[in-house]
C-alpha cells in the first residue's frame, strides 16, 4: 500500500477512535461510540495488513488463530468475569510490547524505524540510534511491568490469588532499589548497544527486574484498591502500545496508545477521587484486606439482624413514595437486572417514584452497573451517580440494596480504623427503611463487616437476588 494512503487510513482510524471515546462518555451515545471504535479498528487492521510485505500465509494463519481464540473467549465470558478478561487482555498488550522490543533489538539494523537516515552525518546517526535504543529499553520496561502486573491483577480479580496485600518489610525500598537498578542497566544497555549486537545482557536483566516489579506492585495492593489497579493497568497498556508504536515507527499505534494511556490515567484519577485515596498511596500499596475475609469487630455487639420476606418487601415498596435502588456486584452475579426493571415498571405504574443510585466502584469494573442497567433497558433518566443523590436519602422512604455491600458500608465514614475508611459511600441508612438483598451475612470484596445490616431501620431479604426479586415482583403484581 502507498504510504500516503496508509497514513490517510490511519488518520481516519484515529478520528474514529477519538469519536469512540467521546461517545463512550455518555450512556445514550455509548452504542454509537462502540461502533466508531469497531470501524476504526477494522480500517486500522486493513491498512496494517495491506502494508505488510512478505509472509502473508503466516499473517493470515495467526490472524485466524488469534481471532478464533478471541471469538470463543468473548462468547464464553460471563458479565461477572469481564474485569478478569480485561486484566488478562492488558497482559497481552504488555507481552506484545516486550516481544516487539526484543524482535526490534535482535532483528533491526540498529536504526530507528521512522528515521530518514539516508543523508545523515555520523553524529546524527549516532543520536538517532541512541533514541531508538532508549525506545526499545523503555518499551520493554513498560511492557514487562504491564504484563506481570496484569497477570497478578487477573489472579486477584478472579479469586485465584487472595486479595490481601503483600506487605513485605522495607517494600518501598525494594521498589526504589528495582527502579534504580533499571536505570543503571539502562545506562549499561545504551553503552553496550553502541557496538553491533551488544546490550542483550542488560536488556534481559532489566526485563526480569521489570517483571518482578510488576508482580510486587500489584501484590502489594489490597482488595479495596483494586478498582484503581484495573484502570492503572489499562493506562499502562496504552503506554506500552505507544512505546511499541515508537519502536515500529507506526504513528497510529503511538496516537492510539497515548489515547488509551491518558484516558486510563484520567480514569485512575476519577477512581481515586471516588474512593478518597491518593494515587501514590494506592501504588505504595497495603490498603484493604483480603476479599471475603473474616469479619472484623466482635459478633453480637453489633445488634440484631431483622429479616423480611418477599411479600413484606413488596408491601414496603408499594407503601413508599420515594424508592432508591442501589445495585452492587451481587446484582451482576444473580443477573437480576431484568427483574429489577420489571419491578421499576410495576412501581411506577403504582405511582411510586423510583431512582437508582450508582456508586463509582460498584461491581468489579468501571461502569459495571450502568452496563447491566442499560442491558435491561432501564431508562437513563432515573439512573444517578452517587454525588447527585447522596444528599437525598433523608427523603427516601425505601432504599433497596441489591447485592451491594462495601459501597453502603457506614464504617467507611464512622470508623477511622476501617480498611475502607474515607471512601465515600451511599448513605442509605439516612432514609426511613433500607432493605438489603444478599444470600448471607458474608462480607463484600474488601472483607469488611458491615454495620448497616444491624441498624434498626434495616431489613434483610436473604437469598439469591434474582429469586428474591422475582418473588417481590409476583407479590407486587398479585
Ligand atoms: P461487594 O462489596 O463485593 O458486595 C457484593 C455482595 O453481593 C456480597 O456481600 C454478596 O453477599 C452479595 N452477593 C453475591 N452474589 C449474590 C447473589 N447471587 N444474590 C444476592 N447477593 C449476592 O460489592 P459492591 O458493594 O458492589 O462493592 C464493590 C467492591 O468491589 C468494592 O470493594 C470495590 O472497591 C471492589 N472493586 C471494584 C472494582 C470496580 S472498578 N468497580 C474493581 C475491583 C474491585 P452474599 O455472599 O452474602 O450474597
Amino acid at each position: 500500500m502507498e504510504p500516503q494512503l496508509a497514513n490517510a487510513a490511519y488518520l481516519g482510524s484515529i478520528i474514529l477512535f477519538i469519536l469512540a471515546l467521546g461517545g463512550l462518555s455518555n450512556q445514550e451515545t455509548a452504542r454509537r461510540g462502540n461502533f466508531y471504535g469497531m470501524l476504526g479498528m477494522a480500517i486500522a487492521l486493513a491498512a496494517a495488513i495491506a502494508g505488510v510485505t512478505g509472509n502473508y500465509a503466516l499473517l493470515v494463519g495467526m490472524l485466524v488463530v488469534g481471532g478464533a481464540v478471541g471469538f470463543v473467549l468473548a462468547r464464553r465470558v460471563q458479565m461477572t468475569q469481564m474485569p478478569e478478561l480485561v486484566a488478562i487482555l492488558h497482559s497481552l498488550v504488555g507481552m506484545a510490547a516486550v516481544l516487539v522490543g526484543f524482535a526490534t533489538f535482535l532483528g533491526g539494523d540498529g536504526e530507528s524505524a521512522h528515521g530518514a537516515h539516508g543523508n545523515l552525518s555520523a553524529a546524527e546517526k549516532a543520536a538517532e540510534k541512541l533514541i531508538h535504543d532508549i525506545e526499545i529499553y523503555v518499551g520493554i520496561l513498560i511492557g514487562a511491568v504491564t504484563f506481570s502486573g496484569s497477570v497478578i491483577a487477573f489472579g486477584k480479580l478472579s479469586g485465584k490469588i487472595g486479595g490481601k496485600p503483600l506487605t513485605l518489610p522495607a517494600r518501598h525500598w525494594l521498589n526504589l532499589g528495582l527502579l534504580v537498578l533499571a536505570v543503571i542497566f539502562g545506562v549499561m544497555f545504551v553503552e553496550q548497544a553502541k557496538a553491533q549486537g551488544g546490550g542483550l545482557m542488560p536488556l534481559l536483566v532489566m526485563t526480569a527486574i521489570a517483571l518482578v516489579f510488576g508482580i510486587h506492585m500489584v501484590m502489594a495492593i489490597g482488595g479495596a484498591d483494586m478498582p484503581v489497579v484495573v484502570s492503572m493497568l489499562n493506562s499502562y497498556s496504552g503506554w506500552a502500545a505507544a512505546a511499541t508504536g515508537f519502536m515500529l515507527g507506526n504513528s497510529l499505534l503511538i496516537v492510539v496508545g497515548a489515547l488509551v494511556g491518558s484516558s486510563g490515567a484520567i480514569l485512575s484519577y476519577i477512581m481515586c477521587q471516588a474512593m478518597n485515596r491518593k494515587f501514590l498511596s494506592v501504588i505504595a500499596g497495603g490498603f484493604g484486606s483480603g476479599g471475603g475475609g473474616a469479619p472484623k469487630g466482635g459478633e453480637g455487639e453489633q445488634g440484631e439482624v431483622v429479616s423480611v420476606n418477599e411479600e413484606e418487601t413488596a408491601g414496603l415498596l408499594e407503601a413508599a413514595k420515594e424508592v432508591m435502588i442501589i445495585p452492587g456486584y451481587g446484582m451482576a452475579v444473580a443477573q437480576a437486572q431484568h427483574t429489577v426493571n420489571e419491578i421499576v415498571k410495576s412501581l411506577k405504574a403504582k405511582g411510586v417514584k423510583v431512582r437508582f443510585g450508582i456508586h463509582p466502584v460498584a461491581g468489579r469494573m468501571p461502569g459495571h452497573m450502568n452496563v447491566l442497567l442499560a442491558e435491561a433497558k432501564v431508562p437513563y433518566d432515573i439512573v444517578f451517580e452517587m454525588e447527585e443523590i447522596n444528599e437525598d436519602f433523608p427523603d427516601v422512604d425505601v432504599s433497596v440494596v441489591i447485592g451491594a455491600n462495601d459501597i453502603v458500608n457506614p464504617s467507611a465514614l464512622e470508623e477511622p480504623d476501617s480498611p475502607i475508611a474515607g471512601m465515600p459511600v451511599l448513605e442509605c441508612w439516612k432514609g426511613s427503611t433500607t432493605i438489603v438483598l444478599k444470600r448471607s451475612m458474608a462480607t463484600g470484596y474488601a472483607g469488611v463487616e458491615n454495620p448497616l445490616f444491624f441498624k434498626e431501620n434495616t431489613r434483610m431479604l436473604f437469598g439469591d437476588a434474582r429469586e428474591s426479586l422475582e418473588g417481590v415482583l409476583k407479590s407486587l403484581d398479585s
